[in-house]
């Protein structure tokens, strides 16, 4: 047996040993040409409302907390994945665009958190990052000093950047930028620090999970029909 099928039989068996919810439903339909996998919902008929994404002009997006929102440009159904493509830097100069929100603020209430598959490139960052211990890295080595010569010239003037790996309890639901700490950040999905490219650098990204949903109610097997991997208990 692969490894995929034998994901997909352990997932299929979490799901049937849920508890059961109140609601059927139904898989929200395409954004734009993209699938909306069943438990993220885009609207209030479709989907598991604690899974709340939004479909604006053909496009996914995630609206963090106080009001930041972020393209979705990937979903991975098997694993409960997200990636959103982080802010950029503010024009010309070295603040993160979402810096009013102090960066990426995942809501804890919400089934939604950050994976340990992220690293982290602080910028412009001020001396009191260099108190902080591992796992953080600001040293003059880190990676983050080629990320800034190849892709972020506006942050050449501030001498301090560091890098971290997501993963913990610290960095479960955010990712804080803010006067006193770093002004801006990048982050990239599974990046090898030690393979870090010099020039060309991997599209950015920032990889969510979902925790898994109560297994909706369904009473014929055509209600599960659009769930994946989902079948009807009698
Ligand atoms: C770096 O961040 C500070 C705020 O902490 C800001 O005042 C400064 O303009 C930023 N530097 C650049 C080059 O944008
Ligand atoms: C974000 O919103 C929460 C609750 O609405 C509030 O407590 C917090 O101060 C806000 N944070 C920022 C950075 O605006
Ligand atoms: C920081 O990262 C650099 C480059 O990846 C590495 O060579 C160095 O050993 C790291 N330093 C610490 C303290 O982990
Ligand atoms: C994030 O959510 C997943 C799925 O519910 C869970 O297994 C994991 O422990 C959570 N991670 C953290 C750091 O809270």
């Amino acid at each position: 047996m692969s490894k995929g099928v034998l994901k997909i039989l352990i997932l299929t068996l979490i799901l049937l040993t849920h508890k059961t919810s109140a609601s059927a439903v139904a898989r929200c339909s395409n954004c734009g040409r993209t699938p909306v996998p069943y438990p993220l919902s885009t609207a209030p008929n479709c989907g598991d409302q604690s899974y709340k994404i939004r479909c604006t002009g053909g496009t996914l997006w995630f609206d963090a907390m106080n009001g930041s929102s972020y393209t979705i440009t990937s979903i991975i159904p098997l694993t409960q994945r997200i990636v959103i493509r982080p802010a950029s830097l503010a024009r010309d100069a070295c603040i993160a665009s979402d810096m009013r929100t102090q960066g990426i603020q995942l809501d804890d209430n919400l089934p939604f958190n950050i994976t340990s598959s992220n690293t982290i490139l602080l910028l412009n960052c001020s001396d009191a990052m260099l108190s902080l211990q591992a796992p953080i890295n600001c040293s003059s080595n880190c990676v983050c000093h080629s990320y800034i010569k190849a892709n972020a010239p506006a942050c050449m003037s501030s001498s301090l950047c560091c890098m971290f790996r997501t993963g913990g309890s610290q960095t479960s639901y955010d990712v804080r930028v803010q006067g006193g700490g770093c002004a801006a950040y990048q982050s990239f999905v599974n990046l090898d620090s030690k393979l870090a490219p010099e020039k060309k650098w991997p599209e950015p990204g920032l990889e969510l999970e979902w925790e898994l949903p109560q297994e909706p109610v369904c009473k014929v097997p055509v209600d599960c029909k659009d769930l994946l991997h989902s079948n009807c208990l009698a």
